[in-house]
């Protein structure tokens, strides 16, 4: 199933790096070709032999190899088709994301085009370490898909979170990955994100906390899986993900919204993700009002965007639909109702209360269709993004059989 699958795995140093072998293991089996990167620290852990032997491929460590005019750092990225680091340590995630090239496996990352899967490796508080922590996010906002480390006694016989993900677990992940690769080539997406905003006066305006991160992750996710998207994104979305199958249409307002969308069409899937607001402002003032004038609001209700979509006829109805519900409770029912009040394959619902999810980088999420409720666990937002992308994937796929 990972046939012609070209994958470098990047070894650091931890204790888990032995783990690392299992995971070759299991890859060429599935019959991906894999090529070895061992650190100065993963040397102490593995040997170059280990992984050669496992491999069948000569293992790297050096910059410049004397025997070859080849520039190790480019090629070996040039030629694969996904980097895989694990064990991933505190220091080279800090290494990666700083830009930092002082050995053959961080120049790799700085040169890198091709897209990353971490498997991290540590101690319970070196993982808890906010400074680690802001790493992993700013890695995570680089693009990289992480596999999290589990809670258990840790070699250090500290008990907690910062053991590597069993070598099977890593392995789903590659899996899932090529999976979701270009599993949406030739296919068009509209994607609406963050919040809109209606305008009082000249210097305020109505919004909500929405961030687009959600929406932003989704997109992205569509496009790596091959899908030409269009992301209609609100004002205060300050997540634009970069990728040459993204454009990014910026609107202020609901209605520049639904024009947007409108002329975005046809596509093959929208996704409505962004937080709408319910309602426009009709006597909105062209100057600053001062406080002496008082504030007096009227408001008409905006149209909803996922419904106008979601209500098309075939064939200018997208053939995947997909809303979401954010609600404090009864959260199910009112997903079931927004299936059919706004003509949808699928809503991803949210629990809302206590005020998850807005700004956050994680979320919870069930996939609610007419005859079916999954609810998955919590996950980061790119995750949550390829989860939705799948199964989108999955759906279009049933469709068009
Ligand atoms: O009705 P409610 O706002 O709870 O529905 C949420 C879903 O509908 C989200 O998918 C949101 O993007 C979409 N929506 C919309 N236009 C609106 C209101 C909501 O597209 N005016």
């Amino acid at each position: 199933m990972l046939q012609e699958k070209r994958i470098l795995l990047i070894i650091t140093g931890s204790i888990a790096a032995y783990k690392s072998l299992d995971l070759i293991r299991l890859l060429t089996k599935a019959g991906a070709s894999v090529e070895g990167v061992l650190t100065k620290g993963g040397l102490q852990f593995v040997t170059p032999l280990s992984v050669e032997t496992l491999t069948g491929k000569k293992a790297h460590i050096e910059m410049w190899d004397e025997s070859s005019y080849e520039m190790n750092h480019i090629e070996l990225s040039r030629r694969a088709d996904l980097i895989v680091v694990a064990p991933a340590t505190a220091d080279f995630i800090s290494k990666m994301i700083h830009g930092k090239g002082d050995d053959l496996a961080s120049t790799i990352m700085l040169a890198k085009n091709k897209p990353i899967i971490l498997a991290p490796s540590m101690n319970v508080e070196m993982w808890d370490n906010p400074a680690f922590q802001r790493n992993l996010t700013a890695a995570q906002t680089d693009g990289a898909r992480l596999i999290p480390p589990q809670i258990d006694t840790l070699a250090c016989g500290e008990v907690g979170i910062g053991k590597m993900a069993e070598p099977a677990t890593i392995f789903e992940a590659v899996k899932a990955h090529f999976a979701l690769e270009s599993s949406l080539e030739g296919k068009s997406a509209i994607v609406t994100s963050g919040a809109t905003i209606e305008r009082i006066d000249s210097v305020r305006f109505l919004s909500n906390f929405s961030s687009g991160k959600q929406g932003a992750a989704i997109a992205l996710a569509l496009a790596n899986a091959g899908a030409q998207v269009t992301l209609v994104a609100g004002k205060s979305s300050d997540v634009t993900p970069l990728h040459p199958r993204i454009t990014t249409l910026r609107i202020e307002s609901a209605a520049e919204m639904l024009d947007a969308v409108h002329q975005a069409l046809p596509a093959d899937i929208f996704v409505g993700c962004a937080a709408v607001c319910d309602f426009a402002i009709t006597n909105r003032a062209d100057h600053k009002i001062k406080k002496s004038e008082g504030l007096r609001l009227q408001f008409e209700e905006n149209p909803d965007i996922a419904r106008s979509i979601g209500m098309l006829p075939s064939p200018e109805r997208p053939q995947v639909v997909v809303g979401f519900a954010a609600e404090t409770d009864h959260l199910i029912d009112y997903a079931r109702k927004k299936l059919s009040d706004k003509g949808c394959d699928l809503i991803v619902a949210n629990d809302v209360s206590g005020g998850a999810v807005f700004g956050k980088d994680e979320n919870q999420a069930s996939f609610v269709t007419e005859d079916s409720v999954d609810t998955l666990e919590t996950m980061g937002k790119e995750a949550l993004g390829r989860a939705i992308a799948s199964w989108i994937a999955q759906a279009l796929q049933a469709v068009e059989t």
